[in-house]
This record gives structure tokens, C-alpha cells and sequence, in this order.
């Protein structure tokens, strides 16, 4: 939801911390600003918009100093805005705060202050945590590591925060709950912070992920000491990063978004590496391989997610449903935390997060663990909260999603769900041997066929300037399609800012059709299949009233062909596999027709890449 970078030990902090910006800036991008600690003085400059605002206004400035913080914004209290841009000042002016998360008790701790004479800047929540480190270490005289453990001890809700003092100019303070925060550790005595590794991987691959309730005190040229909001120290657990520096850039490609689409073949095929093997008839997800008889056995699997992860879900109950004969409910992760849901210890949930950070996910996962329920996660992410928390789980390997409307990861999320439901299918005897291999040979043509559609790109560009100046948009699909017609519509909307929705084809006689005329684009999974010729008379109900039908039909389809405005042909697969295909002209189009419009492909308007607050 916001991004956060640090830096201290010998080198200049600013350069660190403003390319680190850039890099987190997919995160939140509200507002930008840095503090700064040169000989005495902490200098904190902040700008609302992008880091490039931020870069500009304090390009004649003193940048100078080896120790910093900085932050992008996503805002949660307070309009996106000069003052309420981080850091926070104390209210002396010797303490600077970045935060990521909510202080959900913030009024309440606001007015304790404001009883005590203090006047705020600001109308954030951040703030008012800066101002209660100060007080409590005017009041208590602690130094500043202690300030914070004693403030966070307060603070009811979820952070993710690092302090700066110059009257410790040595030292750096960082604490985490619910929030994601990554400490690197450089081979010359000095340090890095940030919201997950993509600022940090330049310059060391050595992390400590710190857990909940964990506060790290940064000591340059020292050993890393982390504590408990308890105050009871912990060993450090360093890590090995894994991720790769050209995995962070555009690689050529005008977006990341873009990018990410064409790395789908080899997303998809680094998510089968080490788990499918058609030709030996075999599938296996070591990660979850001890879970498997409970999964088998379970009365019911729960999948639990938010926005495009939840689509995928919605996939996954198809397959699960109809290959290994699994009950499954999916949930919004954000409802099911909230209705008191009916959950033990027979229950199993599977949380799917490309981010593993996302907040309702996480919340959600926690009350289920809290009832007993077995928890497993399908993320992207390595290390991250959601992966950590699970009693197991499997790695979409999907590479760093770095554009916030999610492609690769979706399609990776399908792939993990379907290796799943192939898996447990064939340990249940629910498919036939036959059909079994046959679907693992499919699912291994995958990648390829996914290269094919890629190349449709003509097709796309035209229909894209046909539509691009639409007001609304439908979207239908049947069966497993159902799901893409939700994750296209979802990719519309988000990047292109066109309403668009998207519904079961059937569904389109129940009002939906009230919405037909001459000006609404209907995108329509129509591939061969058990509902094919429903939806071709769903087609014709549309076209009966003069809608606009762009069709995705299976090479060679006529049928359609004849009766739809526009058609974009994929490879003929097994009908569930058929999601990994679709939804990919779904994604090329919403990306052109974006771009058409002038639109901030990467960085849509009011979005994060990671929700991590509520
Ligand atoms: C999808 O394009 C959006 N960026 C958003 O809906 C996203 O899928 C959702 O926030 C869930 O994120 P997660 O997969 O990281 O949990
Ligand atoms: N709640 C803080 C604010 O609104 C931090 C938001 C965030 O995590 O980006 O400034």
C-alpha cells in the first residue's frame, strides 16, 4: 500500500533512497518524500505525486547525509497532499517517522496529545505515532529504540515504520506488524530497509524479513539486534535472496504491465519446472504434498482471496469441483474475516496472494488458523506473510509482478490450482488414466499455445482503437470462462478506467440485457465446448439488439465468426485449460485500449499494487 526505503552506514543515503522509491513506487504513489540527516540537521523534503515531483523540488536542496528514510504514499488518513506526504516530523522537529499501514487507535492517541498541548500538522495517523515516540521519550527519557517499543505498545493496528533521529545520528529504528518491512544487510557496516527486497537486491542479497512485532535497531557498522515488542531479543534469521535485477526492469517494453503479459510462457512453464512431467504421467507440488490426503479427505477446501487472485479461485473451484470431486467455496477474503464464518479444524483454506501481503487475505487466513482450519498459500512472493504464516504451500514462481493490473500472476495462479486439482484427481482416481495424461500433455502445450495468441496482436490493435472510446463494457463467459469474463472485466476497468462488468452468459437474460444497444462492447468467451452453443444463442440475443460482440473462439471456428463483429482465435486445448488462453487477448486488450487513452498503464489512478491496509 505504500512503500518504504531506508539507508544508513558510509555512502550518500538520498541516491539509494530515490532510485529505491522508484522501485517500490508501484506500491502507492500519492505522494513522495525523504528525510535526510546531514551533520545536525534532519531535513525532510516531500511532495505530493510521483518521486519524479519529489525529485525535482529537492534537486537545489542539501541531499547530503549517509543515513535517510523515505516513502511513497497510498493515503488511508489524510488527503494525498504536501503536508500529509511522509515523513512526519515530531513536533520538535528531532524525530522523523515513515509508515506503512493503519494506527486504528490514532484519534484516540491524538487526543490524549492534544490534551497535553501539542498542535499537529497534519490530518494523518503517522503523525500522531511520531508525536507519541517523542513524548515518550520526553517523558520517560528512554533513547529512541525504547521510545518506539513503548509507542508501538499503544498502537492498536498495522505498521510497517522506520524512524530517524538526529540526536541518535547513528542509528536507524524499524518495527513491524501486519505490514511488510525487509532489512538488507551491506558487506561494508551498513544497512537498507524497504517495504520487499526489489530496492535492496542491487546492493546485498543478505535479508532479515522481519516478523510480527519485531522491532530492529539499525546501528551503523554494528550487528543487527532485533527484539520483540516484548523487549526480548531475537536471533536474526538471514536470508539468501533469489531475485534477480533484470526481473526489475522493462526489459524493453514501453510498460512493465506489457512486459509481464509476454513473459507468460515462461511464467507458466517456470511454475510446471520441477512439478509436471506429461510424458511420465506425473504431477507433484512437494510443497503441499503432506497436505494432500487431508485435501482429499476434507469435507470442503476454502479459497480465500481478493480482486484478480480471487478470480483465479474462482477457476480453481471448477477444477477442483469437477476433476477431483472436491467441495469448494471461494470467499472474499474481506467478507469471510467479518461474517463470523462457520470454520474448524476439518476445514481447510487455501489463501491465494501474488503479494502474499495483502491485508484481508492475511487477516482472514489468521482467523481461519485461529479456528483450527489448515492453512495453505499460493503466492508469487518469496517470504512474504502470507507464504510465512501457512502451515504450507506453493510458489507460483511467476517472477516480480511489478505493473498493479495483475497478468502473469493470474495466469501462474491458474496454473498452481490446476496442477493441484490434477494432482489430487489422479491420487483419487476421479480421472481416467487416459484422461489424466492426456490433460498433462495439454497442459504442457500450454506454454506455447499461450506464445500463439501472443502474436494476435493485429487483431488486438484494431478492435482496441474500434473501443477504445466506450463508456461501458460486458463481459461473459460460461462455465471456467465465467471467472476470465470477471478477471477482463476487472483489467478494463482498472487500467483504462471504462466501466465494464462482467457476468455468466446466462446470466445476461436476468437485466443485464437492458443494458444492450449499439454502444456497448460485448467481449465473449466462445470457445468449443460443453456450452458452446448456449453461448452462441447468448451471442445472438445481444446482436438481436444491435450490441457489439468481440468474440474469442476457438481456431477455426465459423460459426461464430459469422455472427460476432470481431473474433480472436486461440489454440483449441481442454476445455479447463482453456482460462490460461482467454483471458490472454483480455489482458493484450485492456492493455491497448489503455494506452489509446492516454491512461498510466503501470500505475493506474487510486491503486497499489499491494493492499496491505484494510
Ligand atoms: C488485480 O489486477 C489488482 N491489482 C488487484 O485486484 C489484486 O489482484 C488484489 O489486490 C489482490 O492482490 P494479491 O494477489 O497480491 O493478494
Ligand atoms: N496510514 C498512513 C497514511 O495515510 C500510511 C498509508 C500507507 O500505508 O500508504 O499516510
Amino acid at each position: 500500500m505504500c512503500g518504504i526505503v531506508g539507508y544508513i552506514g558510509n555512502k550518500e543515503a538520498y541516491p539509494i533512497i530515490i532510485k529505491g522509491l522508484k522501485r517500490l513506487e508501484y506500491r502507492g504513489y500519492d505522494s513522495a518524500g525523504v528525510a535526510l540527516l546531514s551533520n545536525d540537521s534532519l531535513n525532510v523534503y516531500k511532495k505530493q505525486g510521483k518521486v519524479a515531483n519529489l525529485e525535482a523540488y529537492s534537486g537545489d536542496l542539501d541531499t547530503s547525509g549517509t543515513s535517510g528514510i523515505g516513502h511513497t504514499r497510498w493515503a488511508t488518513h489524510g488527503a494525498p497532499n504536501d503536508t500529509n506526504a511522509h515523513p512526519h516530523y515530531s513536533e520538535s522537529e528531532s524525530i522523523a517517522v515513515i509508515h506503512n499501514g493503519i494506527i486504528e487507535n490514532y484519534d484516540a492517541i491524538r487526543k490524549q496529545l492534544l490534551s497535553k498541548g501539542y498542535t499537529f500538522r497534519s490530518d494523518t495517523d503517522t503523525e500522531v505515532l511520531c508525536y507519541l515516540i517523542e513524548d515518550i521519550q520526553k517523558n520517560a527519557g528512554t533513547k529512541l529504540g525504547e521510545s518506539v517499543r513503548l509507542a508501538l505498545q499503544q498502537v492498536v493496528g498495522a505498521y510497517a515504520l522506520v524512524v530517524i533521529s538526529k540526536k541518535e545520528p547513528n542509528k536507524l529504528i524499524a518495527a513491524r506488524k501486519s505490514s511488510p518491512l525487509v532489512v538488507g544487510i551491506g558487506d561494508e557496516g551498513d544497512f537498507y530497509l524497504a517495504s520487499d527486497a526489489t530496492p535492496i537486491v542491487e546492493y546485498t542479497r543478505q535479508v532479515v524479513y522481519l516478523d510480527d512485532e519485531e522491532i530492529a535497531v539499525i546501528k551503523r557498522g554494528e550487528e543487527l539486534k532485533i527484539y520483540g515488542i516484548d523487549d526480548i531479543q531475537k536471533t536474526p534469521y538471514v536470508q539468501e535472496l533469489e531475485l534477480h535485477l533484470e526481473a526489475l526492469e522493462k526489459g524493453g517494453y514501453d510498460h512493465f504491465m506489457l512486459k509481464e503479459i509476454h513473459e507468460q510462457p515462461r511464467s507458466i512453464e517456470d511454475c510446471f519446472r520441477g512439478r509436471l512431467n506429461a510424458e511420465k504421467g506425473r504431477v507433484s507440488l512437494g510443497g503441499i504434498r503432506e497436505y494432500e490426503q487431508k485435501l482429499i479427505n476434507a469435507n470442503r477446501v476454502i479459497m480465500i482471496a481478493c480482486g484478480t487472485s480471487w478470480h483465479a479461485c474462482l477457476v480453481g473451484e471448477y477444477l477442483f469441483e469437477d476433476l477431483a470431486r472436491i467441495n469448494v467455496e471461494v470467499e472474499y477474503a474481506s467478507e469471510f474475516r467479518y461474517r463470523n464464518p462457520i470454520i474448524g479444524e476439518n476445514d481447510i483454506v487455501i489463501a491465494v496472494s501474488q503479494s502474499g501481503e495483502t491485508a484481508d487475505t492475511l487477516a482472514a487466513l489468521e482467523l481461519a488458523k485461529s479456528r483450527g482450519a489448515t492453512i495453505l498459500g499460493i503466492c508469487n512472493v518469496v517470504g512474504s506473510s502470507i507464504s510465512r504464516i501457512t502451515d504450507a504451500g506453493s510458489y507460483t514462481h511467476a517472477g516480480p509482478e511489478i505493473g498493479v493490473a495483475s497478468t502473469k500472476a493470474f495466469t501462474a495462479q491458474v496454473t498452481v490450482l490446476t496442477l493441484m486439482a490434477l494432482s489430487l484427481a489422479n491420487q483419487k482416481g476421479t480421472l481416467s488414466s487416459t484422461k489424466f495424461r492426456g490433460m498433462l500433455s495439454e497442459l504442457e502445450a500450454i506454454p506455447a499455445k499461450v506464445k500463439k495468441v501472443l502474436e494476435s496482436n493485429q487483431q488486438i490493435e484494431y478492435i482496441s482503437g474500434e473501443y477504445q472510446g466506450a463508456s461501458n463494457a460486458l463481459y461473459l463467459g460460461r462455465g471456467s470462462s465465467f471467472p476470465v469474463a470477471l478477471e477482463g472485466a476487472l483489467k478494463l476497468k482498472e487500467i483504462s478506467y471504462i466501466h465494464a462488468e462482467g457476468y455468466p452468459a446466462a446470466e445476461m437474460k436476468h437485466g443485464p440485457i437492458a443494458l444492450i444497444d449499439e454502444e456497448m462492447p460485448v467481449f465473449v468467451v466462445a470457445t468449443k465446448g460443453m456450452s458452446y452453443e448456449k453461448v452462441v444463442s447468448n451471442i445472438q440475443e445481444v446482436k438481436a439488439r444491435k450490441g457489439k460482440i468481440i468474440a474469442i473462439v476457438t481456431e477455426g471456428d465459423e460459426q461464430v465468426r459469422e455472427i460476432a463483429d470481431h473474433v480472436i482465435e486461440i489454440p483449441e486445448t481442454d476445455e479447463h485449460l482453456v482460462p490460461l488462453l482467454a483471458t490472454i487477448p483480455f489482458q493484450l486488450l485492456s492493455y491497448r485500449i489503455a494506452v489509446m487513452r492516454g491512461c498510466n498503464v503501470d500505475q493506474p489512478r487510486n491503486l497499489a499494487k499491494s493492499v496491505t491496509v484494510e
